[in-house]
């Protein structure tokens, strides 16, 4: 089995690092770094790049998809999920299994800002627990750090106390990370909650949803070629400093000629 990961960048390497570690067969990373951020395009912008990565896992023989993107998971997917062939697993879905495991009763989501507008991550987490309050928080420089390799710092930190003091204001007692970007900054992260909320990352339920749809591919050693959009000496350099290995050579696969910026 061949399955394509999806994101914009290098967010959805917090994905992937759960996935291929229990998974077998091939991976398919494409990061589509020509139009990253997502979190500031339009719903019809990020439909429209969605529906061209489909067409290049398509070409690259993927017979499912990880859309390892919460801004695609929330501003996309509602809007045309019905229309795609392939079988795919979003971001939603783990993350309110997450949640829900987390038992927490005042939920936090930082999450982009296309995400938090999209309305649809706060209604479906208020469903899925029943009883909790969820406050919604739009974290826009974040995905600019992490893409650029730098995930602590003063920079960092700056961003994170301003996006966090709303949230610890409404004495959140959980935390979810509603972007695949946001868990390379664990680190300052639990630093700042200092243990006053917990810590959700919804990767690990999301790796666990697409055994339980594909359990043909229950493993490990899977392979992974990765594509990114534009610039993959970025991509790879910014990689490193995240996940602190390195990635075999990444591939170039160039928007078509109307979506480049
Ligand atoms: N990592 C993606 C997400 O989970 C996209 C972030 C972005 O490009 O703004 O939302």
């Amino acid at each position: 089995m061949t399955i394509g990961v999806y994101d914009s960048g290098v967010g959805g390497l917090s994905v992937w690092r759960e996935l291929r570690s229990r998974v077998s067969g091939h991976l398919i990373y494409f990061g589509d770094t020509a139009h990253v951020p997502f979190g500031e395009k339009t719903p019809e912008q990020l439909s429209r790049y969605f529906a061209d990565s489909l067409a290049f896992f398509e070409s690259r023989g993927c017979n499912s998809v990880v859309v390892a993107c919460n801004t695609t998971s929330a501003a996309v997917l509602p809007r045309i999920r019905h229309l795609v062939k392939l079988p795919l697993i979003d971001m939603i879905e783990g993350a309110k299994r997450a949640a829900a495991a987390a038992r927490v009763k005042r939920l936090g989501v930082i999450a982009t800002k296309a995400t938090v507008n999209s309305g649809v991550y706060q209604r479906a987490l208020e469903e899925s627990l029943p009883g909790s309050r969820v406050f919604m928080q739009a974290a826009p420089e974040l995905v600019p750090l992490v893409e650029a390799g730098e995930i602590t710092g003063p920079r960092v930190k700056r961003a994170l106390e301003k996006y966090l003091e709303p949230l610890m204001a409404e004495e959140i007692d959980g935390l979810l990370l509603g972007c695949t970007h946001y868990p390379f900054l664990e680190e300052p992260l639990t630093e700042l909650l200092a243990g006053r909320a917990v810590l959700i990352d919804p990767a690990l339920a999301v790796t666990r949803l697409a055994l339980e749809a594909w359990p043909q591919v229950q493993g490990s050693g899977a392979t992974t070629e990765f594509w990114v959009s534009s610039d993959p000496e970025k991509f790879e350099a910014a990689a490193k400093l995240i996940l602190k290995e390195e990635l075999p050579p990444v591939n170039l696969r160039r928007p078509p000629e109307e979506d480049i910026r």
